[in-house]
């Protein structure tokens, strides 16, 4: 309870953040109802007792599948408008959200929509919580390159809205490498660049995101720890790890919270963050995920800070932005 009470007084950063996966299952259903949407399940409970997954496509087919509900720039907005509301209930101060419009664009849903709604609900949430936030596009790994570049055009009218783009959805089989020219077009317009590597991906993806893709962070990270040379490159270069724990745990990276490396990241001079992915099917917001490692691994409050003032300047926020918070 002491260890909850610190947890939650923390000031902290989350860099790594879905927003379609904060879509929780009483949204859904509000969502389906008011755009006549059909769901294949009867009730909250039934949704939930579907979140049972045995690897990451397990969970992406669900998740692609979930996002259906979202039609409207008022649904985005909501969607958006939730996650930072229980974000800032958290503690969280800055959120660096990932957002898949080619989940969006695929189904007819305009880019412009989606991202309209979204934006709407980070602005507002500045002017009511104080929370700062920023926007990263990311590229759906299982489509082409050329699907990226055409979803790179259309996000060309709101570039001041974008900070960044990344990589997401199925890893084993899609290396960063398929995605060298759209990620240098990204990097000469100004934007920032990070990618998922290393959940299900060898060691051999976390080095072609650094020198294919170079990526200012790396999005998991965890397989990087089978290649010693990788770690001891991460360390002295300070590349920033957004990590994990829930997500990692209901997706089988991880046998079981008590085996997660965080320890042996931080004790490997790493600087990783603590992050929630897509807490409403993982089971838990930014503060659980520092709770479910603090009390598996027995994190000092030196180290929670450690973690935390990681998210800071692990982000995309000016040395001046970042200070207030360190
Ligand atoms: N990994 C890959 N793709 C994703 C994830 C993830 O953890 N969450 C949403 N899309
Ligand atoms: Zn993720």
């Amino acid at each position: 309870a002491e260890r909850a009470a610190f947890i939650a007084a923390l000031p902290k950063a989350e860099l790594h953040l879905h927003i379609e996966g904060s879509l929780e299952p009483e949204l859904m259903f509000a969502l389906a109802r008011r755009n006549g949407v059909a769901i294949p399940f009867a009730s909250v409970e039934e949704v939930r007792a579907a979140y049972a997954f045995s690897n990451l496509q397990d969970f992406l087919d669900i998740y692609y599948q979930g996002m259906g509900v979202l039609q409207t720039e008022q649904d985005f907005h909501d969607l958006t408008a939730a996650y930072l509301d229980r974000a800032r209930a958290d503690n969280v101060r800055h959120a660096e959200i990932f957002f898949d419009p080619q989940g969006h664009t695929a189904r007819g849903v305009a880019f412009g929509t989606v991202i309209a709604g979204i934006t709407r609900a980070l602005d507002d949430a500045r002017e009511r919580h104080g929370i700062t936030s920023k926007l990263i596009l990311c590229f759906l790994r299982h489509l082409s390159e050329e699907e990226a570049e055409a979803t790179l055009d259309e996000a060309l009218p709101w570039l001041d809205r974008i900070a960044g783009v990344g990589l997401d959805s199925s890893e084993v089989g899609h290396p960063p490498s398929k995605f060298a020219r759209v990620f240098a077009r990204a990097r000469s317009l100004g934007l920032k660049l990070v990618a998922h590597a290393g959940e299900e991906g060898p060691p051999e993806y976390v080095r072609e995101a650094l020198d294919v893709l170079k990526v200012d962070r790396i999005d998991h990270g965890n397989r990087s720890l089978e290649d010693p040379a990788l770690v001891a490159r991460l360390a002295s270069e300070g590349v920033c790890l957004t990590v994990c724990p829930l997500s990692n745990v209901r997706l089988c990276v991880v046998g079981a919270i008590a085996d997660h490396p965080l320890r042996a990241m931080l004790d490997a001079g790493l600087h990783a963050t603590v992050n929630s992915d897509d807490p409403s099917y993982f089971g838990g917001y930014v503060n659980a995920n520092y709770q479910a490692v603090a009390d598996a691994l027995d994190l000092s409050r030196a180290e929670l800070v450690e973690l935390a003032c990681n998210g800071f300047t692990g982000s995309f926020l000016d040395a001046e932005e970042q200070a207030p918070h360190l």
